[in-house]
């Protein structure tokens, strides 16, 4: 059974606050962890795996691995970066060795990872980027929810909590019918 968790809510106005989030949410992981890093193109997912990657002390250069799908950074815990944007089945993600990945001490993050959810334990944080519209919009403007899915994260809930609050989205920049930060479960 998936255990769910509330979503938090949190906004961004630019690369780097996207960067320095991620960075805040690095402090959090565990070797074995998941990040399904969900979002259009150019939303920021990438941007997001640069700054969790530098909070896990990662000093090398991180880059879109849509070509390589998957790349590997020394930190306090090894980053495994995978893409899988250009993956046309779900069998190609068995080549990409992601148990192996997970067993080994390090994190997973993968972009387009929504996609491929059937082939995903069902213990992982969902961050979601999203381009916010509307008249008070800027382009530089996210919205990121993050949504723990199973015991590993739900246990860290309060924490992730903690570590978003910077970023949390105000009330009064939240559309109606979407959950604050920290609040309902959804
Ligand atoms: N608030 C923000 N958060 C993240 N990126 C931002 C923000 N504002 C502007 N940007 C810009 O948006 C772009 C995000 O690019 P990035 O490669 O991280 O997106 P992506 O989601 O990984 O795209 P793709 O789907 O192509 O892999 C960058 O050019 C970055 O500078
Ligand atoms: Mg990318």
């Amino acid at each position: 059974m998936t255990t769910r968790a509330a979503t938090l809510v949190a906004r961004t106005s630019s690369v780097g606050e996207t960067q320095d989030l991620a960075a805040a949410l690095a402090d959090l992981a565990q070797a074995g962890d998941l990040v399904v890093l969900a979002g259009d193109l150019g939303a920021g997912k990438t941007a997001f795996v640069q700054g969790f990657s530098r909070g896990l002390g990662v000093t090398e250069p991180v880059t879109s691995p849509t070509f390589t799908l998957a790349q590997q950074y020394a930190g306090r815990l090894t980053v495994h970066h995978l893409d899988v944007y250009r993956l046309d089945q779900l069998g190609e993600v068995a080549e990409l060795g992601l148990s192996e990945l997970l067993d080994d001490g390090g994190v997973v993050l993968i972009e387009w990872g929504d996609a491929i959810l059937p082939v995903l334990p069902n213990d992982y944080l969902e961050v979601r980027l999203t381009f916010t519209a509307g008249p008070q919009s800027a382009d530089d403007d996210r919205r990121i929810l993050l949504r723990p899915v199973g015991e590993r994260w739900l246990r860290r809930q309060v924490s992730l909590l903690h570590a978003v609050a910077p970023w949390a989205e105000a009330p009064a920049d939240r559309p109606e019918g979407t959950p604050p930060a920290g609040g309902a479960p959804c």
